[in-house]
């Protein structure tokens, strides 16, 4: 089988390293090793019509690594429109941050439809396509109406909410009518699964048997695949990173304090104002906590462009910088913000130096970096994952400290318990969470969905 992955954010060119973001981190090593092409765009534009979108097409392990430049008159309109502003936010039930129009929807499509157009170079007669994520939902449709008859599956890689906040986004029918030209349709967990077959039975009407639903372009299968990640590389990245000079300057200036990290892209679906408000009330009731145990939240840029993202920034550091304001001394800040990204390499070492890992976003269709943290303990002194109970990865990683991101309390209370646990049972947590990673890892992952694309062909008419 020749497979074809597609997703908007791909590794960068060159240099192949990951791009922020699960979807693109978690992909990069098991694409290279597959020899599948991943096509993805260049992150430019262009204008006017072009005789050859790709601006570059380059060696990735085995196979490729294929980038478009999207058109100029509709990226906007896709990326900070339609995808980031109406899907975003409904899938991760924030229906009071949706913002769509007309002329969104109508570039998403067309994004949608160039894509499909530029994916026709690389079909064969065994190929099979594999769409990741919300950019593309209408990908399948627009490749079966060029013709395209091989499998083609679709992951998703944020949370799929309650019929009724989807509801809420436009053109909503015709876009999951759309989704059923995929053969396999994956999704993070079983909740979410449960949604979208919800809203196919109530919405559209159909019949679903065995996760299986019927309808115009024949059958779609509907499965959770959780995603995972590769711990032994995680374990062993942490391990050297500790003397990387960002790591090993952490460590020195800790002077024997505890030290929580956090490290998401700056989103809302993250819930940091809730976090940084549970430390602020950590400190003030139990002001023994101030001067040993601090935050170091690393909150990588994202989508900027968009009003819901840059209001959010300017909110959290003023958060930030009132709560140090209220509990900083002299000689210690209580939180250390940055917003920039650091590589995972490093990322896996400052994961050791932490010995509590606070992860709390209001919902989220995974998260990886709870299972990153949590591969990269030191085994003989493992730290303490607290974790939303709204993150996907809460299914597997029960042993952590789970918290409801919105109980401020709780979560303040939380942190302080993670922070005095005593050795045997941060092990005892630790060992559970470790068996998970192993049993789900990422190359599991990508196995299974693709024998379970092919499989797929079996029930399809043998040609005539
Ligand atoms: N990440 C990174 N550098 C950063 C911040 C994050 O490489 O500065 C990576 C992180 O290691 C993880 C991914 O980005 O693999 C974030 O994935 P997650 O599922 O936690 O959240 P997402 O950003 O996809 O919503
Ligand atoms: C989430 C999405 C990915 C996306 C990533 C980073 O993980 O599921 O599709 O790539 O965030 O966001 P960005 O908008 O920078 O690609």
């Amino acid at each position: 089988m020749n497979l074809v992955v597609v997703s908007n954010r791909v590794a960068r060119g060159k240099t192949h390293e990951p791009m922020t973001g699960g979807l693109a981190a978690a992909l990069l090593p098991v694409v290279e090793k597959s020899g599948a092409i991943w096509v993805g765009s260049s992150g430019r534009v262009r204008d006017g019509a072009q005789k050859e979108p790709f601006a570059e097409i380059e060696a990735l392990g085995a196979g490729a690594l294929a980038m478009l430049d999207l058109p100029a008159a509709h990226y906007g309109g896709y990326y900070e429109g339609f995808a980031n502003s109406a899907l975003w936010p409904a899938l991760h039930s924030r229906s009071d941050l949706i913002r769509a129009s007309h002329e969104d929807y109508f570039s998403y499509r067309e994004v949608n439809s160039f894509m499909a157009k530029a994916l026709l170079r690389f079909q064969k007669p065994d190929t099979a396509f594999w769409i990741q994520d919300y950019h593309f939902l209408a990908l399948g449709a627009e490749l079966r109406d060029l013709g395209v008859t091989q499998p083609i599956g679709f992951f998703l890689h944020t949370p799929w909410p309650d019929r009724a906040v989807i509801g809420g986004v436009p053109h909503h029918r015709e876009l999951v009518e759309a989704m059923l030209a995929y053969d396999l349709i994956g999704f993070q967990t079983q909740d979410d699964c449960d949604n979208f077959l919800g809203y196919l039975a109530a919405d559209l009407g159909l019949a679903i048997e065995n996760h299986v639903v019927t309808s115009r372009y024949g059958k779609s299968h509907v499965q959770v695949f959780p995603i995972g990640i590769d711990p032994q590389k995680f374990a062993e990245q942490s391990a050297k990173a500790v003397s990387h000079p960002d790591v090993s300057r952490l460590r020195r200036s800790l002077h024997g304090e505890k030290l929580a990290i956090g490290v998401d892209r700056l989103d809302y679906s993250k819930g940091l104002i809730n976090r940084i408000k549970a430390f602020d009330r950590m400190w003030t009731l139990q002001p023994a906590l101030a001067r040993t145990v601090s935050l170091l939240q690393i909150a990588t840029p994202s989508r900027g462009a968009i009003e819901a993202y840059g209001n959010l920034q300017s909110e959290l550091a003023k958060l930030v910088s009132d709560v140090n304001g209220q509990h900083g001394e002299v000689d210690w800040t209580p939180i250390r913000y940055l917003n920039k990204g650091f590589s995972q390499t490093v990322l896996a070492g400052l994961y050791r130096t932490a010995q509590v890992g606070v992860v709390t976003p209001l919902h989220d269709g995974m998260n990886l970096v709870a299972k990153e943290y949590v591969a990269a303990q030191n085994p003989a002194d493992p730290g303490v994952l607290v974790l939303s109970k709204f993150a996907g990865a809460a299914n597997e990683l029960d042993t952590a400290l789970l918290v409801n991101p919105n109980d401020i309390d709780g979560m303040a209370r939380t942190i302080a318990t993670a922070v005095s646990m005593p050795l045997t049972e941060r092990r005892m947590r630790w060992e559970a969470m470790m068996e998970k990673l192993r049993a789900g890892t990422i190359q599991q992952w990508f196995a299974d969905f693709v024998d379970a694309l092919q499989e797929t062909q079996a029930d399809k008419a043998p040609p005539e």
